[in-house]
């Protein structure tokens, strides 16, 4: 057989699996290592849910749904948006497997090769991989040191690159950021300015810690220029069962459709139900949910301050992302030492792009007892650095 390489396509060779998960199988080699590396709420999924899930199978609700899923989901999705001050209906809006196949759809349905997509840094690592996959060409913009955006550079890059696409993620993984009004109202301006379309993804928008939740999908001028990503997966703790959805003007998701038919026809049809009964009547469990991550992000911050990190205080999703500059190692040095040194696993910073060096992802998507054991561990090994 040729060389390996002459074969596999050079896109997919551009790319490498994700540093998370990377980071994630290195801990299996140590049992008693805390792992505080993934992004899963340690919650079981609602009762409800699964009642419904069950009921759909019994029901024999398993053959394939309309691709865009089943109309009562989307209703369900559009009024739930609609608390956000979010408009889309029922016909903008296609279930998908997972918030990831949905940012797949919409950018094999925008980029043609070399076409250049603004994408931050440092942020959730799929978007700069589909991108790439799709032989497209990422512009990263950076992230101020309160991770918010430099709109500065921001705007130069819009006017200099002539980017078809930018990306958008608020709450944050890794930084656990969120949009501000301000941010949001200068952003809305920039975009209605330019010829640009934004792909924001909002995975973590139920995961909000502040009383107002800003979206640019929430101006509804621009609406056109716009798609989001949502999804269930860490709503309703449910990542395994694969459920997300993306919302777009009809003349946008007429081509998101076209990808997502010939992918994988729709989502599964038990978890749409089980979906459907979440938003309907699971909504107290996400609350109980985001009050447990509240009480853990305030004991991890104050920990972690003690301990002489410098960190932001995050104010949506379930990620801490502590600065190690002051420690001179690299964040893949230093995730590694404290694994083997002190058995404590948290993913490096630089796994989420250039961007991310110098800091560290925490995740306290885990109970308060293995923090406090996590924060004992780092403690110690900081005192040793
Ligand atoms: C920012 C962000 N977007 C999208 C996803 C994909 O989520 P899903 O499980 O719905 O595919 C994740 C998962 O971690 C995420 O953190």
């Amino acid at each position: 057989m040729k060389n390996i390489n002459s074969i596999i396509s050079r896109n997919v060779q551009s790319i490498e699996i994700s540093g998370i998960r990377k980071f994630f199988n290195k801990v299996a080699k140590y049992p008693d290592a805390i792992s505080l590396t993934l992004g899963q709420p340690d919650f079981n999924v609602p009762e409800k849910i699964k009642e419904a899930m069950i009921n759909a199978i019994n029901e024999n609700k398993t053959t394939y749904t309309s691709n865009a899923g089943i109309i009562e989901l989307r209703k369900e999705i559009s009024s739930y948006l609609k608390t956000q001050h979010i408009n889309y209906n029922e016909n903008e809006i296609c279930i998908t497997i997972g918030g990831s196949e949905g940012l797949m759809d919409i950018f094999a349905a925008l980029i043609d090769p070399s076409d250049k997509v603004l994408v931050p840094t440092p942020a959730y690592p799929a978007y700069e991989s589909c991108v790439k996959l799709l032989g497209g060409n990422v512009v990263n913009y950076n992230l101020k040191e309160d991770f918010s955006i430099g709109f500065e550079e921001l705007e130069k890059l819009i006017v200099q690159e002539k980017p078809k696409v930018m990306v958008l993620s608020y709450p944050s993984n890794p930084t656990g950021a969120i949009l501000s009004k301000e941010d949001n109202d200068k952003l809305h301006k920039i975009i209605s300015e330019n010829e640009i379309i934004v792909v924001s993804d909002e995975m973590y928008s139920a995961l909000y810690f502040e009383k107002e939740y800003y979206s640019i999908a929430q101006f509804d001028d621009i609406k056109d220029k716009v798609i989001v990503v949502g999804g269930f997966s860490k709503m309703f703790s449910m990542t395994g069962l694969r459920i997300g959805y993306v919302c777009a003007t009809e003349e946008f998701m007429n081509s998101i459709m076209k990808v997502h038919q010939y992918n994988v026809s729709c989502a599964p049809s038990i978890v749409q139900y089980g979906a459907y009964e979440g938003l309907k009547n699971c909504m107290e469990d996400v609350e109980c949910m985001k009050k447990e991550f509240i009480k853990r992000r305030d004991y991890l911050y104050d920990r972690l301050i003690k301990i002489g990190f410098e960190s932001n205080i995050p104010m949506g999703a379930f990620y801490m992302f502590p600065s190690i500059k002051k420690f001179n190692l690299k964040s893949e040095d230093f995730c590694e030492r404290l694994l083997k040194e002190a058995g404590v696993a948290a993913v490096p910073g630089l796994a989420f792009g250039v961007g991310g060096e110098g800091y560290v992802r925490i995740s306290y998507a885990y109970s308060m007892e293995q923090l406090k054991e996590a924060c004992d561990r780092i403690e110690n090994f900081v005192k040793n650095l």
